[in-house]
């Protein structure tokens, strides 16, 4: 009853930032540098503007999509995020129960604390999200891995050469490895909540978080140093290797992070069976275009041949919308489902896909839509012009 209280997704945000320790909750809501891209991706809705059609009758109006063959309550999903872990009780697991609920797709991140056989035998159809160096050997190892443990499709993050300065991490206190020290003991104390329901209760039932979907050999826990060792030789990934993770997944394959539409041609051309328009949340290269300013350009040139999905600051079902417009065929949503874990786990997230997926579903019909696939390019204009 309590969660009939958040009206939309940005009420979780308000919650979370109340419950997590500070140095947490700053690693979910920053990004890099300046936040230049957070701004853009938030702001770049507003370029568009609707032009609804009427006298429809949409009575009949569903939000059901199909994507990749696999048809879904909703065309939208959960974006990978790592270390869920650590911020909600078995965070990672508690976001896959939930979306298996609601029937849309949740991606695990590659970053996770938990075990990827452990959150697919609790998820069935979860997707999994992979870091991988230019390395053959450990990009095998891993692709095999993802392949035993089930996952219907694997992403491949390619925005992540290396880690962007995150400034505001370490202005807030948040550093990987986590540094124990009197300041997070504070935070603790002063967010009791967290501290017993997650990390405790964490510490007590499961111990020490360790990365366990990397592609380094032995999983390190978060507080020691060679958790950082795990970067490698991410900086050499390139084109050949995602030649060689095509040719070794048998199952569909995503890329994530592309933001030009050669390399999304070059990703189609290699195979690939779709793309996610991402900037990463903002987190990577600062001053990157959002990913709506991106998508059509990007489906101009595939969206016709492969899967164009895009993730990036969408909060309401009108964003959601407008990026099926420009002619995406899928949305993932990252921060706003963490912090709904944190605050009441699969419930909370729950409550939150109901919202968003209940915004698309009155707006479908305030446009005059009954069918997603109906959504189409004349529906919006570029605010300011016919
Ligand atoms: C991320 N993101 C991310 N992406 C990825 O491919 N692997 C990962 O492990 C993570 N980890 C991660 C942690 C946190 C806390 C955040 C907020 C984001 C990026 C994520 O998948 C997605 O691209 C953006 O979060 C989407 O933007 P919004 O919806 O958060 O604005």
């Amino acid at each position: 009853a309590r969660l009939q209280t958040y009206l939309c997704l940005n009420d979780f945000e308000r919650a979370a930032r109340r419950r997590l320790p500070r140095p947490l909750f700053g690693y979910i809501a920053g990004a890099s540098e300046t936040n230049a891209s957070l701004r853009y991706n938030a702001e770049d809705f507003d370029a568009y503007a609707f032009q609804p059609r009427v006298l429809r009758d949409v009575s009949g109006r569903s939000t059901a999509t199909t994507l990749l063959g696999q048809t879904y309550d909703a065309p939208f999903g959960i974006a990978p995020m790592g270390i869920s872990a650590l911020m909600a009780y078995r965070g990672d697991i508690r976001l896959a129960e939930a979306a298996k609920e609601c029937r849309i797709p949740m991606i695990v991140s590659g970053s996770s604390l938990i075990r990827m056989e452990e959150i697919a035998a609790a998820a069935p159809g979860s997707w999994f999200q992979a870091y991988l160096p230019g390395e053959p050997d450990r990009i095998d190892a891993l692709v095999e891995r993802a392949e035993r443990a089930g996952f219907p499709t694997l992403v491949l993050t390619v925005d992540t050469a290396i880690l962007a300065n995150r400034e505001n991490n370490v202005r807030a206190g948040f550093s990987t490895p986590l540094r124990p020290g009197l300041g997070l003991a504070w935070q603790g104390i002063t967010h009791p909540r967290w501290t017993v329901g997650t990390f405790l209760r964490t510490l007590a039932l499961h111990g020490v978080p360790h990365f366990e979907n990397s592609y380094a050999t032995r999983g390190a826990p978060i507080i020691s140093p060679s958790v950082m060792r795990d970067f490698g030789r991410r900086d050499h990934l390139n084109w050949v290797h995602l030649e060689r993770i095509r040719k070794r997944w048998p199952r569909t394959l995503v890329v994530k992070g592309i933001m030009h539409p050669d390399d999304a041609l070059r990703a189609h051309e290699l195979g690939v069976d779709g793309v996610i328009v991402s900037n990463h949340g903002g987190r990577q290269l600062d001053g990157t275009m959002s990913p709506l300013s991106a998508l059509p350009g990007i489906v101009e040139r595939v969206g016709d041949r492969t899967a164009v999905m895009i993730d990036g600051g969408f909060r309401r079902g009108t964003d959601v919308i407008k990026a099926l417009a420009l002619g995406a065929r899928f949305v993932f949503v990252g921060r706003p489902f963490l912090y709904a874990a944190t605050v009441a786990g699969s419930h909370g997230v729950e409550r939150a896909v109901e919202i968003l997926q209940s915004e698309i579903h009155r707006n479908m019909a305030l446009l005059g839509v009954s069918a997603v696939g109906d959504i189409q390019r004349e529906h919006i204009v570029r605010r300011g012009r016919a």
